[in-house]
């Protein structure tokens, strides 16, 4: 049942194992110091724009859960903070919903003033008419949708989707209607996939690349018997926001775990960052405004470290590529 295995993805993405063993590249990324960096850190301003609306700070709550009891509370306590904060909030896939129409107040946050990004698989775009979609977007009063591409985790899943053939036409249909951001999961985009992309109206892709929360592993967990060999598999983070980069306006997530983290994502040309698990846990332990106000100071510690004083500066900032990250740096 959809109910249990979300309640199971939840508890599973919370264990130490459900992380890749291979960064994101992020730490390949060395900002160049600027010992007289000539700005008031009080003055710094972190606002971006995206989908032309501006947000206060270059962060998103990446989409995570909905569809069983549980998922309320962790969404309307999200949804309290990306309100508070005025960033926006993505939520899991509206799936569910979709099946089953009195599950929408699991996702159901628009009595807060904030920014809501809904979900839906890349495969389930051949499962569900457009309207029966779009019905349960304008339901939750959402103000963008992300579709994710997951065939690794598909993969893995014993009653995975694993037919993806016109996926992409179905998104370019999708993207004709609403706003649109294409992620991944955690395996990453690539700058082929990107550029596909760019042929439809996506105004984003966010590359969800590797290196934080492996979907491929969560599914292993789920299923022992299932033949190992994918714990792994997916672009870092850092390789696939060079990649897409060219082709289409880029969000970076996967194994973002700092403002720091963050800050590099940025420089490497992404216009704003986001997080899922680190999110979750603080959910669970009641901190959330903390996990917050730890970020924007990396963040700004960043950007106060580079001489930037806004966003499009620290995006200019200079930072030196090592490791095998080199052979792929623009
Ligand atoms: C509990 C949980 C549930 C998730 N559910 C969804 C989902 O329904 N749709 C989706 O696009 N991504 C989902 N994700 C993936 C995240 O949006 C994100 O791409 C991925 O976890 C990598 O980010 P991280 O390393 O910061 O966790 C989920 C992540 C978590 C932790």
């Amino acid at each position: 049942m959809i109910e249990d295995r979300k309640r199971a993805h939840i508890m599973k993405s919370l264990l130490p194992e459900s992380q890749f063993d291979i960064g994101t590249g992020l730490d390949l990324i060395l900002p160049i110091h600027n010992a007289l960096p000539e700005i008031n850190y009080d003055s710094i301003d972190t606002k971006i724009k995206l989908f032309g609306k501006t947000f206060n700070y270059p962060i998103y709550i990446s989409g995570m859960t909905g569809g069983f009891k549980g998922a309320q509370v962790i969404n309307r306590d999200l949804a309290s903070l990306a309100s508070q904060y005025n960033i926006p909030l993505g939520i899991g896939s509206i799936r569910a919903m979709i099946e089953k129409p009195e599950l929408k107040e699991t996702y159901y946050v628009k009595d807060y003033d904030v920014f809501l990004i809904a979900n839906i698989g890349g495969a389930q775009l051949l499962q569900y008419p457009l309207n029966q979609i779009l019905d349960a977007f304008n339901e939750l009063e959402a103000d963008a949708i992300a579709v994710h591409l997951n065939p690794a985790q598909e993969l893995i899943q014993k009653e995975g989707d694993l037919n993806w053939e016109g996926v992409l036409e179905k998104i370019a249909e999708l993207s004709e209607e609403v706003n649109v951001v294409v992620k991944e999961v955690g395996s990453g985009i690539s700058g082929t996939v990107a550029k596909r992309l760019s042929s439809t109206k996506v105004k984003y892709v966010d590359v969800a690349g590797a290196g934080g929360t492996s979907w491929t592993k969560i599914e292993y967990l789920r299923y022992p018997d299932m033949p190992t060999g994918f714990e792994n598999w997916g672009l870092p983070t850092a390789l696939a926001i060079i990649q897409s980069k060219p082709y289409i306006k880029v969000w970076a997530s996967g194994g973002i775990r700092s403002g720091i983290d963050g800050a590099k994502a940025l420089m490497l040309g992404a216009e704003a960052f986001g997080m899922a698990k680190p999110f979750l846990e603080a959910q669970t332990q009641g901190k959330l405004p903390q996990l917050m106000d730890t970020i924007i100071w990396q963040l700004k510690g960043v950007m106060f470290l580079t001489g930037s004083k806004d966003i499009e500066q620290l995006k200019k900032a200079p930072y030196i590529v090592l490791g095998w990250l080199k052979d792929y740096a623009p």
